[in-house]
């Protein structure tokens, strides 16, 4: 087929050109990358020209701006709307990496032969979304491009997408589509690739706790007036009881329980315990009494301190009996659950709990929806027959951990199903030191993406 011999001529730029976009710091969450994430935006824009459309904007927002681009074959055609997001997380801590975040090199690994390219965004979006445009260029380029496309590609992904709604909502016709397709997602492996069906929502909290009101001698105060830090620990882990269930009352009412024979099927999918946590380095899984691991992220909620600190944490030793301490905690959801319901929830919980001597603020930081998404759609069997082509494997609809609340967005504003058409592993390192893609990862994703459109447009005739 003339676009895979595109496709195989073209690798080194197409892989080049990924590294001139890892190279750019588009840091959505820190001020200081302001410039770079809208230089991310211009390549973005710049790049989907280039590869053959006839619109590409840079739509401003209240907040970084949404890239839009569309080819129109015929309007009779179906049309394919492609979302992926340009922003990346913070690559602090930067002395954990091997080498610079945004000085993207190509390493061989184990899970790798190939090599992988290591850098920040590398897998989580970059390298994913813009398997998307190369596609698109090849398809172009070699007169087999078989349905219209549209590209929606965001800068506040990794913030929460708080400007997304509004843009969605005013758009709806603009991005009127037959599919949406999403790469942000995992495999379970190159040997088992899958297709991901479902994903939590998150209701992310901030909590203060203050004791007396200012910073005290800790020996001439200690053991007569609340420690924050103290006391602030005793109330998180009171959250969970000695099962790992969570404690807030009304937290469960609505999670969806699977029957045995969905669960069943769930747990058919490779997975080798074993393995899982020996890359991790833990002699033991942990997690709620009664489940599985692969349903512990997959079909149940959960709750984590992302960050706590408080009191003195610089050298030596200071004897302080600090006035305040601070946590970030979160929660993932799964369907039903409603997360500005259990941010209130977890609101109305965490300052009951809280004992005489001490005051507790509670934030609600953003939040998003669970999804769980069609497994027997037009797109996901075009998703499914594409994987088989170029893996030679039927795909396994899996339910993965990690958020992406715009999708239960397009589910209720454009009343389309995603496709979760993810191609990294969960070994990628996403949002941690050294994350990295693989290159053979980047260029399957290519390929696999060109047959989706031809699989998308003869299912589509059918
Ligand atoms: N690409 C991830 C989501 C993801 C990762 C889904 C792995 C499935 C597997 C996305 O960029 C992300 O990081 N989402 C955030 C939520 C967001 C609201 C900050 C997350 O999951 O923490
Ligand atoms: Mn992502
Ligand atoms: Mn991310």
């Amino acid at each position: 087929m003339a676009v895979n011999d595109f496709i195989q001529s073209n690798k080194d730029r197409f892989l080049n050109e990924l590294i001139d976009l890892l190279k750019i710091p588009s840091v959505s969450a820190d001020p200081k990358f302001k410039d770079d994430v809208f230089k991310a935006a211009d390549f973005v824009k710049e790049s989907l020209i280039k590869a053959g459309a006839d619109v590409a904007e840079i739509c401003q927002t209240a907040g970084y701006p949404i890239v839009y681009g569309e080819k129109i074959v015929d309007p009779s055609l179906p049309t394919v709307l492609v979302y992926g997001h340009y922003d990346v997380q913070p690559a602090d801590p930067y002395e954990l990496w091997d080498s610079p975040p945004f000085e993207p090199v190509i390493k061989k690994t184990k899970i790798h032969p190939e090599g992988a390219i290591f850098a920040r965004g590398s897998a989580d979006d970059k390298g994913q979304f813009y398997m998307h445009v190369k596609a698109f260029e090849a398809m172009m380029a070699s007169g087999e491009l078989p349905c219209n496309v549209k590209f929606m590609i965001e800068g506040e992904e990794e913030v929460g997408s708080d400007n997304l709604d509004k843009f969605v909502i005013k758009n709806k016709e603009k991005l009127k589509s037959d599919v949406i397709l999403i790469s942000d997602t995992h495999m379970i492996s190159m040997k088992d690739p899958s297709i991901t069906v479902g994903l939590r929502g998150m209701a992310y909290m901030e909590v203060e706790v203050t004791g007396p009101n200012r910073d005290l001698h800790s020996g001439t105060y200690g053991g007569a007036v609340a420690n924050p830090i103290n006391i602030l620990c005793k109330m998180i882990a009171s959250l969970k009881d000695e099962n790992e269930h969570i404690t807030i009352p009304g937290f469960y009412d609505k999670v969806q329980e699977l029957t045995a024979e969905q669960r069943g099927r769930l747990n058919e999918a490779p997975f080798d315990l074993k393995e899982y946590e020996e890359k991790l380095d833990v002699d033991t899984v942990f997690g709620e009494k009664g489940y599985t691991t692969i349903e512990r992220v997959g079909i149940r909620p959960t709750l984590d301190v992302n960050g706590i600190w408080g009191g003195y944490i610089g050298e030596g030793a200071k004897t302080v009996l600090p006035s305040k301490a601070y946590a970030k905690i979160s929660m993932r959801l799964v369907p039903d659950q409603d997360w500005h319901e259990i941010a209130q929830l977890f609101e109305d919980h965490f300052k009951s709990i809280a004992p005489a001597g001490v005051k507790v603020k509670v934030k609600s930081h953003h939040g998003g929806s669970p999804a769980v998404v069609s497994d027997t759609s037009v797109g996901y069997k075009a998703a499914e027959a594409a994987m088989e082509e170029t893996f030679g494997k039927k795909p396994i609809p899996t339910r993965e951990g990690g958020s992406i609340p715009i999708v239960a967005l397009f589910q209720k504003e454009l009343g389309s199903d995603p496709i979760l058409y993810g191609f990294g592993l969960d070994t990628d390192a996403l949002h941690s030191p050294n994350e990295h893609y693989g290159v053979q990862n980047y260029f399957m994703g290519i390929e696999t993406i060109a047959a989706f459109f031809r699989h998308f447009k003869a299912l589509s005739d059918q």
